[in-house]
């Protein structure tokens, strides 16, 4: 809850839960979340469309990364053919499968909710990658993954799901190569613990959680473009008015506390490297 006066606004308990960049944070959430977004044509046709034209209609998404910011995570996590990308919390595979399927890796996707992790399972031919792409079911802190197992590690939208950050950045070590890439994208309060930014984003340092872990050439970029996209979707959302549409409903809700926040918080790219 924000505190009245200070932040200006006070938040409902059930807002500050639903936002952002999704819709809750136990797997059982996110499982309701991606049943009614299966449901819902907005989320399909036009979330994409709003987020960024450029995008491939079979990306899909349930997050805020343009095209442009697929492509860098593409560059940035340095695989190839033979490689094997791991895409954690994969959500519906997505942006995972643009990834592979661009730079000719394998992949292997992992997800908290089943719901999700089935239906990357069935989207894989929308890519084209057949049996190079499987999908699990696993936590950001315990992937069920070998040790050693990926050459490059993504991850987008979604550390800030996870209660204990450090317990996720030893096991991206864990199942990263020695000399291994991990990229991911969130948010980050400009002011750290400032109480006017839901608790997730307000604690959050990526720099600092990945050096604590032991990454190296740990690097964190803003990226207030993709933030003019997010705000753009937010805003032609809410335009729209009440619907009974489900996805749309869930994006109205979220931009309306996800609007009021964005100034106070920072879209970042966050790239780093497990030591030899
Ligand atoms: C905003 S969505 C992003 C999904 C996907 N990366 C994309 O870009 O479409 C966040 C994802 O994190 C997953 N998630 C949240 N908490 C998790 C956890 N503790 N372990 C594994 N996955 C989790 C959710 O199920 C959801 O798929």
């Amino acid at each position: 809850m924000r505190p009245a006066g200070r932040c200006g606004a006070v938040l409902s308990a059930r807002r500050v839960r639903a936002y952002p960049g999704g819709m809750g944070e136990l797997p059982e959430t996110f499982d309701d979340a991606f049943r009614s977004s299966a449901r819902s044509e907005w989320l399909r046709r036009e979330f994409p469309r709003l987020l960024d034209p450029e995008l491939p209609p079979e990306v899909e998404p349930f997050s805020f990364v343009p095209a442009s910011g697929l492509a860098e995570i593409a560059s940035a996590v340095r695989v190839g053919p033979g490689d094997l990308l791991v895409d954690l919390a994969c959500g519906r595979g997505g942006p995972g499968m643009w990834v592979a399927r661009r730079v000719g890796a394998a992949l292997c996707g992992v997800d908290g909710s089943s719901v999700a992790v089935a239906a990357a399972t069935d989207r894989r031919d929308a890519f084209g990658l057949g049996s190079r792409a499987r999908f699990a079911q696993g936590d950001l802190a315990a992937t069920g993954l070998a040790d050693g197992a990926a050459d490059a590690v993504m991850c987008v939208d979604a550390l800030q799901f996870a209660p204990d950050r450090d317990l996720v950045a030893r096991e991206l070590r864990r199942v990263l190569r020695p000399g291994g890439r991990l990229v991911l994208t969130c948010w980050e309060a400009r002011l750290l613990g400032d109480a006017c930014v839901v608790e997730r984003f307000a604690t959050l340092r990526c720099g600092e959680v990945l050096r604590a872990a032991g990454f190296a050439d740990v690097e964190v970029v803003e990226r207030p473009a993709w933030e003019e996209r997010r705000r753009a979707v937010y805003d032609a959302a809410l335009a729209l008015g009440p619907s009974e549409d489900v996805g749309l409903s869930m994006i109205q809700a979220e931009g309306r506390d996800a609007l009021q926040e964005m100034p106070l918080t920072r879209r970042v790219l966050v790239t780093a490297t497990n030591p030899t």
